[in-house]
């Protein structure tokens, strides 16, 4: 692991960088007086709304609402996660990512030269596959699979040449290679510790590509019906198969807008659907699909289709997948499975159906919904009270998991409809995921205070410094007596003390401060804000608001302790907040 990417380094980033040649170089941009626009890249549509604020660096589309920043709109259009999005606007701006020192990173070497070596071994198994005097095998081979020279050219398919120590002498010539191959477990040093000798032999090679398109590891296949058929790399500090999904970068380059993913199991079968034109495969590296790789493949697409044998394991594994499911199903995001005839695989399949039929048997793939009933009806008798008793119990768990959202709601009736009971007796068995529940209640505190309809004076100054985040410096930091709960201020004043600490924070910088956190959202929402003139004197209105904000408080507070005060005797501070609070409300009615 490395460390977290130091919150300064962001802010002098997003200060070099310009979103809008961000987005124009994916998404041609008009200028429209002080703003730029196209049609929103987000949805479908024929009149620009898409907005993107060169002074703000930030964008926000007036059809359907996606708004963000320089950071944002890279995970946003390109998928990538928000350290990628760092490093690809640090590359562009020229800049290094530093890390911030971590106890584990400390000890750890840097993983820059493993990725170098990497793609050199990549190289070299291409180049054997096409120089090596035995290549014409393995050439053979591939194109007996039906492999033409062009998707094995996508894949960059390879050939590890047959003897033990090719890639030892090829490309560990020197210590720090040499140690960086057995890393990466390329080399495998023999139990006697009397040498080294190269883990793939005679093998072709399936380079594994992490979402950036640098090479992580390799899948081997013997050429014939030797065992172990598939080798592959194991886990090293850049390879985690628990993360990772063969065909993922290939996927991404390959289709502009992905709409879905087929999961599948094998390396030969992503090769052979993307020759069949089916470009949106991706498999598990001899893994189940773990959480962290629903997790990415929802990032990408909101609709993922596990294809899985029809047989007894395949379905056993596709019940794994649909529980790892389960949680990361948000509304707006589908899992469905296409179960394939016995002996089959999407390979095999492909060649035998063509492209259209394929695609058709993926459309008309089962629902999550009726793979999970169906599954566990055929475990109980439904036509007794017993067994529907028993289907509730089963089902508990399972629907337990999924986050709160219409998709569960209706999970819940589709149930009590098998079950022949109340959706609403259900309801109140079925716990609901907790960190739901907590998000949900902080933030409608939150928006009932401060976005709710009405002029709020903290949600009006939090949206005027988050227009022109200069204004801090021209507004004093006001006294707010506490204790104070009003949900926004503690936020307001978070954000004015910031703005003062580092003035020239562009608002798109300064919402990157809150990555990650709840009021996120809320700020966001806020920074779609402008004045309705330009003439008004924000930094009036501003101070304004702050006295207004000042002045409730502190009324608050006076009615509070008057309140106490008739209920019972103050302490000693007490009294003197009261005396002093009072003194300050005189004090201002006279000015
Ligand atoms: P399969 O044996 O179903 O692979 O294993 P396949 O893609 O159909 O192989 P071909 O068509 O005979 O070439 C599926 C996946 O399981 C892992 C590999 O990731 C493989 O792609 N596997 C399989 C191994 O890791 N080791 C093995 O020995 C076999
Ligand atoms: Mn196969």
């Amino acid at each position: 692991m490395s460390g977290r990417i130091p919150q300064a380094f962001i802010d002098d980033l997003l200060t070099r960088t310009d979103i809008v040649d961000v987005i124009d170089a994916r998404v041609p941009l008009k200028k429209a007086g002080r703003e730029y626009k196209a049609c929103c890249p987000f949805h479908n549509e024929k009149t620009p709304s898409f907005t993107v604020s060169q002074v703000k660096q930030f964008y926000h589309c007036f059809g359907c609402g996606v708004h963000g920043t320089a950071i944002s709109f890279l995970m946003d259009y390109e998928h990538m996660e928000f350290v990628e999005a760092v490093e690809e606007l640090a590359h562009m701006a020229g800049l290094e990512v530093p890390r911030e020192a971590a106890a584990e990173s400390a000890s750890q070497p840097p993983t820059q030269p493993l990725y170098a070596l990497l793609e050199e071994v990549s190289r070299y198994y291409r180049q054997q596959l096409r120089t090596h005097p035995q290549a014409a095998r393995a050439v053979e081979y591939l194109k007996r699979r039906g492999l033409t020279g062009d998707i094995a050219a996508r894949f960059d398919i390879g050939f590890a040449p047959p003897g033990w120590d090719n890639l030892a002498r090829a490309l560990g010539g020197d210590a720090a290679s040499r140690a960086a191959l057995l890393e990466t477990g390329l080399l495998i040093e023999r139990t006697d510790a009397s040498g080294i000798y190269d883990r793939f032999r005679d093998r072709i090679q399936f380079p594994i590509r992490d979402r950036r398109g640098r090479t992580v590891g390799f899948g081997g296949r013997v050429l014939g019906e030797d065992t172990p058929k598939y080798l592959n790399s194991p886990e090293s500090s850049i390879f985690h198969k628990g993360r990772e999904l063969y065909g993922l970068y290939e996927a991404r380059k390959a289709v502009r807008r992905l709409d879905r993913i087929l999961v599948v199991e094998g390396y030969m079968d992503v090769v052979a659907l993307a020759q069949f034109d089916i470009n949106y495969a991706v498999a598990t590296l001899g893994t189940s699909t773990t959480p962290d790789h629903l997790e990415r493949l929802y990032r990408t697409v909101p609709e993922v289709v596990f294809c899985f044998d029809g047989d007894r394991a395949g379905r056993a594994a596709a019940w794994r997948a649909l529980e790892n499911a389960l949680p990361v199903l948000t509304d707006g995001r589908e899992a469905r499975f296409l179960f394939l005839p016995d002996g089959e695989d999407p390979d095999t399949l492909v060649r035998k159906t063509g492209k259209d039929e394929f695609e058709n048997m993926i459309t008309h793939s089962v629902h999550l919904s009726d793979f999970l009933f169906d599954h566990l009806s055929s475990q109980v008798d439904t036509d007794s009270i017993d067994g529907r008793a028993r289907l509730v119990d089963l089902a508990r768990p399972l629907l337990s998991r999924l986050p709160d959202s219409i998709f569960r709601q209706l999970m819940l009736e589709r149930l009590a409809q098998i079950a022949r009971t109340d959706s609403s007796h259900l309801a109140d068995r079925f716990q609901k995921p907790a960190e739901n529940r907590g998000v949900a209640g902080t933030t409608s505190a939150m928006s009932a205070h401060a976005t709710g309809s009405g002029k709020s004076p903290v949600r009006e100054a939090i949206a005027m410094l988050l227009h022109q985040p200069d204004l801090a410096q021209k507004i004093e930091m006001p006294r707010i007596p506490e204790p104070d709960a009003t949900p926004g201020v503690t936020l307001l004043l978070e954000l004015l003390e910031l703005l003062q600490r580092q003035p020239g924070l562009n608002t798109g910088a300064v919402l990157e401060h809150w990555r990650g956190r709840e009021e996120a959202r809320y700020l966001h929402k806020l920074a779609q804000w402008t004045p309705l003139t330009e003439k008004l004197d924000l930094a009036a209105e501003v101070r304004g608001h702050f006295s207004q904000i000042a002045h409730l408080i502190t009324e608050k507070r006076i009615s509070a302790l008057l309140h106490d005060e008739r209920h019972r005797t103050l302490n000693d501070k007490e009294k003197q907040e009261l005396k002093t609070l009072l003194q300050a409300r005189h004090a201002d009615a006279r000015r």
